[in-house]
């Protein structure tokens, strides 16, 4: 039997959400193909910083690295924010660290226990993932113009949700506590601890930002992993992130390889 789907409720996001920049403006779809690509086009047309766009369901979900990201209706969370940092392209790692930290906190919030962050932002639960983000930009002589930071959240999916290709990778908030959340509030929550990490970022700089990303990552250190570049893969041991945003990898030769773009994977998580 079809389920119903209810419908998010963006009048009471609004009224909740006490942020500065985030969400200042919001724009809600039942039914878009990528709330990243009308971001993107939003962007361009000049929407103000902290627009934020959700949907209840997307047909086009996009996720890193070409994939898809399925968005079943009334199953997740699907938002991308628009912010307009005047900063330089090579300080672009720092937006896809602060995104994951907000969204590991909002985890950190549902579940019965902390998540784990995966270089670079792939936010897991029992090894499983819960949560990812999609960071894309508009750039204008080697400054950023905008910036989408797109957030996709697994909330009440069940098992059988899940394509089977996807069991076992994939999980959501329910799987992991039993419990069902009401979206509006975890989109609230979501945003205030964007909004947060966002401005100590502008205000406060890196460091404080990548010692809360190592407390969430601090498993992958000293593990054996292969690192999947676009460009090919290699295996070594993991010694976290750099201070600019790097994950860092020793390879059997000694030589230390630092890594812009990435799928990491843990071997022992594989050889178990
Ligand atoms: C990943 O591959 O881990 C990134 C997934 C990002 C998915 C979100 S859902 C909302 C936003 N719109 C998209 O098309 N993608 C991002």
């Amino acid at each position: 039997m079809e389920q119903s789907v209810t419908f998010l409720k963006p009048s009471l996001v609004r009224s909740q959400l006490a942020t500065e920049i985030i969400g200042r403006r919001i724009i809600y779809f039942r039914n878009i193909d990528s709330t990243n690509t009308c971001a993107l086009e939003m962007a361009a047309r000049g929407v103000p910083e902290g627009t934020v766009v959700i949907a209840d369901e997307q047909t086009r979900g996009k996720g890193r690295l070409g994939r898809h990201w399925r968005s079943p209706p009334g199953k997740g969370i699907y938002l991308s924010i628009v912010l307009r940092p005047r900063i330089k392209v090579e300080f672009l790692a720092y937006f896809s660290i602060i995104s994951a930290l907000a969204v590991a906190e909002t985890v950190e919030g549902l579940s019965p226990f902390p998540p784990d962050i995966k270089w670079p932002n792939d936010i897991l639960l029992h090894h499983r993932k819960v949560a990812g983000v999609l960071v894309e930009l508009g750039t204008e002589n080697d400054l950023v113009s905008y910036l989408i930071v797109g957030i996709g959240l697994n909330l009440l999916q069940k098992e059988e949700d899940f394509p089977s290709e996807l069991r076992g990778k994939a999980t959501s908030i329910l799987i992991e506590g039993g419990k069902v959340f009401c979206r509006e509030e975890v989109v609230v929550k979501l945003l205030q601890n964007f909004d947060h990490w966002y401005k100590v970022l502008l205000t406060s700089g890196a460091t404080p930002i990548m010692q809360r990303w190592r407390d969430y990552s601090h498993h992958w250190i000293g593990k054996e992993v292969k690192v999947v570049t676009p460009e090919g893969e290699f295996f070594g041991i993991s010694e976290g992130i750099g201070d600019d945003g790097r994950f860092l990898v020793r390879k059997g030769d000694g030589e230390l390889k630092e890594v812009w773009a990435a799928d990491i994977v843990s071997l022992q998580e594989v050889n178990k």
